[in-house]
């Protein structure tokens, strides 16, 4: 059976001071409870090591934002899946929207970067979804079958269920607007769909899919409560602990 995931990306935030109290602090409220979902943290590359010190990592997983699509060498700046692998990290968030938008990634570059992370035994994370101007034109399914088919159908049946996805309607993120309920299941009975016909139901009732887009404490339940809907990447709230836990306990 799917298991539930509530994953905060806290992007670009947070010193690393900043970062490991709030990642004590989720942890200690999380370990006051008992979690219906995992728990992941996706911090920027220099909190991992010291976030996975101060987790218990059943119940919280660590993720990295991003790893190169290159294996090792001369890419000054970059920080590749096996280095994302011996901090400690289970996880590694790809493709995510700003990473397309802001640094040009695209599916074929994804569909490395989701090689290397497999390879390097992480558990991608991998964000799709469309912008504004696609749902506006009614072309949203496509544009999330052409992210998914480029970048992940090219994996066996065992690979593929190693991959969580995220659907996260850019216009969604950060602005406050929320794909409703509906539009959220809409979608991801779809996405089920469609690995329901690459790799059969067995995978398709195993993959979780994750709802991204201004998810907080308020709409949390309503959102979970879909049948396709198995948890959420949590961008501004999962920055205090009080409203991510809030969201971690909406199942
Ligand atoms: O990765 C998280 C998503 O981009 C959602 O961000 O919750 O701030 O809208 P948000």
């Amino acid at each position: 059976m799917r298991q539930n995931i509530v994953a905060g990306n806290w992007k670009m935030n947070k010193t690393l001071q900043e970062g490991i109290e709030l990642a004590k602090d989720v942890n200690q409220r999380v370990n006051a409870i008992t979690p219906k979902c995992k728990v992941v943290l996706g911090t920027p590359f220099i909190h991992i090591t010291e976030v996975v010190n101060v987790v218990d990592g059943d119940k919280v997983a660590v993720a990295a934002q991003n790893c190169a699509d290159k294996v090792s060498g001369a890419y000054t700046g970059e920080v590749s899946a096996e280095m994302v692998k011996s901090t400690g990290a289970a996880y590694v968030i790809l493709g995510h929207s700003e990473r397309r938008a802001y640094y040009g990634e695209t599916n074929a570059i994804l569909k490395e970067k989701t090689d290397l992370a497999l390879a390097n035994n992480l558990r991608p994370i991998f964000c799709i979804g469309e912008v504004l101007s696609e749902r506006e034109a009614n072309t949203h399914f496509d544009v999330v079958k052409s992210q998914i088919k480029e970048a992940l159908f090219h994996l066996s049946a065992d690979d593929f269920g190693k991959i969580v996805l995220a659907y996260e309607p850019v216009w969604a993120i950060g602005t406050g607007k929320t794909a409703s309920s509906d539009q959220a299941q809409e979608m991801h009975a779809f996405i089920r769909g469609l690995i329901t016909d690459k790799y059969g139901k067995e995978v398709a009732d195993n993959i979780s899919i994750l709802y991204g887009g201004s998810c907080n404490p308020k709409n949390a339940q309503e959102l979970f409560a879909n049948p396709d809907v198995d948890g959420g990447l949590i961008g501004g709230a999962s920055l205090k602990a009080e409203d991510f836990l809030a969201i971690i306990t909406a199942f």
